[in-house]
């Protein structure tokens, strides 16, 4: 779930947040009192606000009535110093989920979220984070470098989980982040019978709030001992738990990679302007059309596009039978700082063309409420 925690209390924030990112729960922290709610139910939307403070005054209820009554979707579950038996009360009769003590026990945490958890999956708008592929269509076309940042990029606005699942050769993360991951896809697939929503958050590398990356194996030994339905298992329960999954794959088709392909919602194929990329894309047209991928589960890219490139976009169109192509620009110098940095391109070069393609590519993919958009669009660009 997506949860905002609300306290006066450095001390308290830290360890509320905790608890729950080793729940694999999403936190936004906020320093302050009931003030803040309505600001932060509007900003972040969360599935959950635990607000931490004294509970004495009952001018403040106000303020919670206010989130309660106009996000009715938003459970509220106070956290009280002290508390008067009025007050207590009016909070439940103002919708206030639960009332728990302050600092609360973990245990006692624990439970609460998880029953606004129950709750939330029991309501038929709970539904499964949208796994999403990427491919080159040969060698340095950019997958990695497009999947990566276009999660980073999703990230601003939903929870997302990158896998790299070109076990052989991964290089996600780099792309996103200077870090050695602790734990890669192989440790994961090794103590698969652990599996877990806390288990996977422990094994990512979290490059952002709400960006986390479980990295390939270190060693080529390691990522042949891993099976493809023990992907299968990681993949089922990260779409339980994230908004968006990201597959990067391998070019190779093998068993796992297959496995990867049929569990994804969308196929992302990456390619460039160039007549080997596009000879390729047409015999991989042949070989997802016997898989029995439609048009509307694969899609080409095209990376690295100039509008003075030999080959047109049209010819292209026309040679893959399709009405268009998704482009991102070509900027040597602005992609290579970022891969170079190992940080992601938004934070390098904010204003590049290939940040706006890529952000387009978020917002088509994650269309957000008018207000929203607004503000994922002025954050992207206010620096621009
Ligand atoms: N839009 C782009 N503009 C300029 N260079 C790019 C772009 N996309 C990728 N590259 C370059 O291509 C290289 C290969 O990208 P990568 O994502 O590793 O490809 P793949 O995963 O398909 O093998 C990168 O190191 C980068 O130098
Ligand atoms: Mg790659």
């Amino acid at each position: 779930m997506k949860i905002a925690v609300i306290s006066p209390n450095q001390v308290h924030l830290q360890e509320i947040r905790q608890v729950l990112e080793a729940g694999a729960h999403t936190v936004r922290a906020a320093e302050g009192g009931k003030s803040r709610m309505r600001e932060v139910a509007e900003k972040d939307q969360p599935d959950l606000m635990l607000v931490d403070g004294m509970c004495c005054d009952p001018a403040e209820l106000e303020q919670v009535e206010y989130v309660t009554s106009h996000h009715p979707k938003i459970a509220v579950i106070l956290l009280c110093s002290q508390q008067s038996p009025e007050f207590l009360i009016n909070a439940m009769r103002v919708g206030v989920r639960e009332v728990l003590p302050s600092p609360p026990g973990v245990g006692a945490l624990q439970a609460a979220v998880q029953r606004v958890a129950v709750k939330l999956r029991g309501s038929p708008v709970a539904k499964a984070g949208q796994v999403l592929a990427f491919m080159g269509g040969k060698g340095g076309s950019g997958a990695t470098f497009i999947a990566a940042n276009l999660g980073y990029l999703l990230a601003q606005s939903r929870s997302v989980l990158l896998i790299d699942l070109n076990l052989q050769s991964g290089d996600a993360l780099s792309f996103v982040s200077e870090e050695q991951p602790a734990s890669t896809v192989a440790d994961v697939a090794r103590d698969i019978s652990r599996l877990d929503a806390s288990f996977l958050a422990a094994s990512t590398v979290k490059v952002a709030p709400n960006f986390s990356v479980l990295a390939a194996p270190e060693d080529m030994a390691q990522a042949m001992e891993v099976k493809p339905e023990q992907v299968e298992a990681i993949m089922a329960l990260a779409v339980r738990h994230y908004d968006f999954v990201l597959l990067d794959l391998s070019r190779t088709l093998d068993t796992l990679t297959i496995k990867a392909l049929d569990r994804a919602d969308r196929i992302f194929m990456v390619m460039q302007a160039a007549l080997p990329w596009v000879r390729h894309a047409r015999q991989l047209q042949i070989v997802f059309k016997s898989l029995g991928y439609g048009p509307d589960k694969v899609e080409w890219i095209l990376n690295r596009y100039e509008k003075t490139s030999d080959i047109g976009m049209q010819d292209i169109c026309r040679s893959l039978n399709v009405p268009k192509l998704r482009t991102v620009a070509n900027a040597y110098k602005e992609v290579n700082a970022s891969i170079n940095y190992g940080t992601a391109l938004l934070e390098v070069a904010r204003s590049s063309a290939v940040t706006r393609n890529l952000s387009d590519f978020a917002l088509s993919l994650s269309p957000q409420p008018a207000e929203n958009n607004r503000g994922l669009m002025s954050r992207l660009f206010k620096r621009a």
